[in-house]
């Protein structure tokens, strides 16, 4: 018997026909935990959705997506087809106009000529933590929801830090750097233990945090800043100010998003305010140390030593690019004693690619089969509880549409006749996100609710999911 597929009509420019796939069941992306496939089993059994077509998704993965991130994808029965390297622009245009998702990392450029010709595309996966390489006001404005996964490598970045807080305290990168070069130079002076010594975080987020409890561990005392007043992990202290922060700490590490306020954050003042022989670790983002002071503190003997892992100009690919042309100060950098040297590695590790191809794998299948819009960076974050078992005529409308007065009224209307069980929405910017579930439908009415959403001027997107 041929399964009749669910279509979801195309937005203006969109001429291919879509269709809203329906799992066999509303399995939870994150049931793979133990803890919470315990706690489903005490939920009410899944709804077996119909069609099952969850066959006919078509997902390609380029860039060499994790395993992790493709095991997840094909084990919801997805066609994935899977490609090591990105492709070339007009390649990528002819392969787009089929898929219904799009997996990349960083180099895969989604421009909207590219999303332009992208007919049957809902969902775009950003396997890493930028998504730059999108053009996102495009893809919302098409109804094409774009997630990423910002913080699966906060642990590595955490580690990163510690490993060089030790380097620095011990001057291990000279020391190396020297035997590389077949001197011996056995010192103790001005090498410490860093057991006893504080530690200053500014910004106590993801990876701040993360890195308060592993320093401690270690027998340091930490404080931290912040912007927002932040309960403490262990025994660690929030100061209210930086120049509090930097008069008190030994190292004093930065952990703050890119923003016009953290722009140079840390030059000539905050150096003149830091500890004599104290250190600095930047692993969030290049903008927020002045370069040039570090260079002159560096050269002062304020700072003992100092880890860089971003900068403000880094190139995109590898190779033999560290040089003035790209930053005309990073020869003098170059020349510096203690000042470790590392290409933007912070979350560069093989759990976080599995961690990123899981969440991002996770999210793609909460949307595709049960229109979740959680963690997405282009379109309101609207989530609802999935359909069960005990909802056999129930149905998932999803309407994404332009923000503009009077919609609610009118779907609301188009709804009425039916039983609305929960209804969300939201909105971000002109773009808007509604969900209902409804009971009693039947494929009669699933059909006339799309056709009458659908003629709606407001419209960009219709699915809908039962
Ligand atoms: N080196 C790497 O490879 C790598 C990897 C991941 C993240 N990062 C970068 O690390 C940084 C931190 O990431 P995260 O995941 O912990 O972010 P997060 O959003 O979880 O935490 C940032 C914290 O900074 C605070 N903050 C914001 N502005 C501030 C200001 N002006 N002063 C003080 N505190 C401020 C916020 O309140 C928040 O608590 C980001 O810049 C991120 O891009 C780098």
């Amino acid at each position: 018997m041929t399964v009749p597929r669910e279509i979801a009509q195309p937005t203006g420019d969109k001429t291919a026909a879509q269709f809203s796939v329906s799992p066999s069941t509303f399995q939870s992306p994150i049931s793979s935990s133990s803890f919470m496939a315990s706690a489903l089993a005490h939920r009410s059994a899944p709804k077996q959705l119909k069609p099952f077509n969850t066959e006919d998704v078509k997902i390609l993965l380029l860039e060499n997506v994790n395993q992790t991130g493709q095991d997840i994808l094909r084990a919801q029965g997805y066609q994935v087809e899977f490609l090591k390297t990105s492709l070339p622009e007009d390649q990528l245009i002819e392969k787009i106009k089929d898929v219904h998702v799009i997996g990349i990392r960083s180099k895969t450029k989604l421009t909207a000529n590219v999303l332009r010709e992208a007919k049957n595309l809902l969902v775009i996966g950003c396997f890493c933590i930028g998504t730059n390489q999108v053009d996102l006001d495009y893809a919302a404005q098409h109804g094409i929801a774009v997630f990423n996964s910002p913080f699966a490598n906060s642990r590595s970045v955490a580690e990163l830090v510690i490993a060089e807080i030790i380097t620095l305290a011990r001057q291990l990168g000279d020391r190396s750097n020297e035997m590389h070069r077949g001197t011996w130079n056995k010192v103790s002076a001005k090498c410490w233990e860093i057991r006893g010594k504080t530690l200053g975080i500014v910004g106590y987020g993801h990876i701040g945090s993360q890195l308060s409890v592993l320093a401690e561990a270690m027998g340091m005392t930490v404080i931290y800043y912040d912007v927002v007043t932040l309960m403490a992990i262990g025994t660690a202290r929030q100061v209210p100010t930086l120049e509090d922060l930097l008069a008190e700490a030994d190292f004093v590490t930065l952990h703050v998003p890119e923003t016009p306020e953290t722009k140079n954050m840390i030059s000539n003042d905050q150096f003149e305010k830091m500890k004599t022989g104290s250190y600095l670790i930047n692993a969030s983002r290049g903008t927020v140390v002045d370069i040039p002071a570090l260079i002159k503190a560096s050269r002062s003997g304020k700072i003992a030593g100092a880890a860089l892992d971003v900068f403000p100009n880094e190139p995109a690919a590898n190779g033999d690019y560290f040089t003035n042309d790209l930053n005309q100060w990073g020869e003098d950098l170059r020349g510096l004693n203690n000042i470790i040297l590392t290409p933007h590695i912070g979350g560069s590790t093989e759990e976080a690619q599995r961690a990123i191809g899981v969440e991002v794998a996770d999210a793609l299948v909460r949307y595709i089969n049960q229109g979740v819009t959680t963690g997405s960076v282009n379109v309101p974050e609207v989530t609802m509880r999935s359909l069960t078992l005990d909802e056999p005529n129930h149905a998932r409308v999803i309407y994404i549409h332009r923000n503009v007065p009077g919609v609610l009224r009118k779907v609301n209307e188009i709804l009425a006749e039916h039983n609305v069980d929960k209804q969300i929405s939201d909105s971000k910017g002109d773009l808007a996100y509604l969900m209902a579930d409804v009971s009693d439908v039947k494929q009669d009415d699933i059909k006339n609710i799309r056709d009458s959403l659908d003629s709606l001027s407001s419209r960009i997107l219709t699915r809908i999911l039962y």
